[in-house]
């Protein structure tokens, strides 16, 4: 059996037969159903590859506004929450790549505009909407399909293993259960204030140093990596970095203790939805053998932007993003006034706080044959980005994984990112002496460094010849799902074996 530092090395042949195993997602949202960032791509992928090596494998999510259901297999589970007591129904959804789809069905709860809260504020009572669905996802387990191991993921379902290990700890049919949490986002934690621990249902006893209770307030995710068998996050270098004080959010402590426990598994991409020889959504399909359509895909993104057909012979520069302090916006807004002046164009895509919409608004208004933004949530529009830009900025202050430089690498679209969580894992800065590398890369998080990284691109654009070879190495790369599935079985396998009650002796 592989240890886990050494299945997360990708490399590893597998050197036993892995038996099937069943394996139940539960996360907040997940695609074709809901999305607002990676972790929803990730929750289809990742079990879909799951799924192709054999195993069987469900995905309960909440049923937000307009998912649509196809039966409802528990019409009312009892769930307290303190004093008060609440139903929601679990309901199946379509299977969809072999994968189950199910549902904790609350429409107060979840039937809401959107999933966590509007633009400015999350809702009040997240607290007791996602307490809900993580006691109902073990009922659920109870009750409908009773798996080998449950994955949970970020700080919404972190109370899964808290409660199994806890108010569970002896019910007969789960308190074997292995738990794995993924960490997608620490700087998420699910963060309330003392009084939801009574609301949430859970006992006085749990507000403690070494369990819940973080600087006075409740933490639900620290609860998770505390109870969790097993932690995984999304890259290698993530996985080192959230043991330090300026990546650990308060919690490097607790990751340092379970260091042994914790491993990084790089997201995969589904290139079945991500690359430029299938996607239905881009003007042209192209490949690394000929890039033609690729100008026809950025002759597109700029008629889309409104941006004149002058820059089709500037480098053009694409940004998809949640606009959160994560993303390194801050960068850009110290260094626009230099970043405009050179010859380049920009096209940006996201939403998210007002500072960050109003740099790029006000510098499209500046600029307007230059730069354009839209401001809002548009798939199809992210897949023209990625396939008419020719560069792709990520200048993140931390990303634990990150997706679009992976899918950028395939469309031959370069990225510059910062050498930080995935984006360090996945970008080899390029060599001009050798041609070898696939993108640009800074370390420092400062605008000086970012705008030089920037003009490396810039120059090496103009060497039409080794921009070829860049582009050429960046799309054979290889990030799909196959072995990082692999290393989450071997967690998976870990775990389950990590919950045997050991036979210490015989009796005579
Ligand atoms: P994060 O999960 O931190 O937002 P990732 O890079 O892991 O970052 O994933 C972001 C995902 O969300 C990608 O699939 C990206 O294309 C998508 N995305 C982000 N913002 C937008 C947007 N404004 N419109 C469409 N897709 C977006
Ligand atoms: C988070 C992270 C991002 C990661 C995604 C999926 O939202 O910010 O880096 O790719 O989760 O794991």
């Amino acid at each position: 059996m592989p240890s886990l530092d050494e299945a997360a090395s990708h490399s590893l042949p597998f050197s036993f037969a892995p038996v099937p195993m069943k394996i139940l997602f539960v996360a907040s949202e997940g695609l074709p159903y809901s999305k607002t960032g990676g972790l929803a791509d990730v929750i289809e992928g990742l079990p879909r590859a799951l799924r192709e090596m054999g195993h069987q494998v469900a995905v309960l999510l909440p049923r937000y506004r307009g998912n649509k259901i196809s039966s409802t297999l528990v019409s009312s589970v009892t769930v307290a929450l303190g004093d008060a007591l609440r139903f929601p129904a679990l309901a199946e959804g379509p299977s969809y790549n072999g994968v189950r789809y199910f549902f904790v069905d609350d429409p107060e709860f979840f039937d809401r505009p959107h999933l966590y809260g509007n633009k400015n504020d999350d809702y009040p009572d997240n607290h007791a909407r996602f307490t809900e669905f993580s006691r109902a996802a073990i009922e659920f387990a109870k009750r409908v399909w009773l798996p080998d191991v449950i994955h949970c993921h970020d700080w919404q379902t972190a109370l899964v293993p808290v409660l199994l290990r806890t108010q569970y700890a002896k019910d007969p049919v789960v308190r074997s259960l292995p738990v794995v949490l993924t960490i997608h986002n620490l700087g998420y934690q699910g963060i309330f204030p003392p009084a939801a621990l009574r609301s949430s249902g859970l006992p006085d006893s749990l507000f403690t140093m070494d369990a819940l209770e973080f600087f006075g307030n409740l933490s639900f995710l620290k609860g998770g990596l505390i109870f969790a068998d097993y932690l995984t996050t999304v890259s290698r270098c993530y996985a080192k970095e959230i043991q330090t004080p300026e990546y650990g959010f308060g919690l490097e402590g607790i990751l340092r203790n379970r260091a042994e426990r914790l491993v990084g598994i790089l997201n995969g991409v589904d290139y079945a939805i991500w690359s430029p020889e299938v996607d239905t959504l881009i003007a042209q399909n192209y490949s690394v053998h000929n890039l033609d359509g690729k100008r026809a895909c950025k002759k597109d993104l700029l008629d889309t932007f409104h941006l004149p057909e002058e820059n089709m012979d500037r480098p053009l520069i694409g940004i998809v993003s949640r606009f959160v302090d994560q993303k390194g916006f801050d960068l850009i807004a110290e260094i626009s006034a230099e970043l405009a002046s050179e010859n380049l164009a920009l096209a940006v895509l996201g939403t998210g706080e007002a500072k960050y919409e109003n740099l790029f608004k006000k510098l499209a208004d500046k600029y307007p044959a230059r730069i354009g933004a839209k401001i809002g949530y548009d798939n199809t529009l992210a897949h023209k980005i990625e396939a008419g830009a020719d560069m792709f900025l990520m200048p993140s202050r931390y990303e634990p994984c990150g997706l679009n430089q992976i899918y950028s690498l395939r469309y031959g679209t370069a990225p510059i990112v910062r050498a930080t969580g995935g984006l360090d894992d996945t970008i080899q800065p390029f060599d001009a002496q050798t041609q070898q590398g696939t993108g640009f890369k800074f370390q420092m998080y400062q605008g000086a460094a970012l705008l030089d990284c920037v003009r490396g691109a810039l120059k090496l654009f103009r060497d039409q010849s080794a921009w070829r070879a860049l582009q050429a190495n960046a799309m054979v790369k290889d990030f799909s799902w196959k072995a990082s599935a692999g290393a989450y079985v071997t967690v998976y396998e870990t775990a389950k074996r990590a919950r045997i009650p050991r036979v210490v002796g015989t009796s005579k």
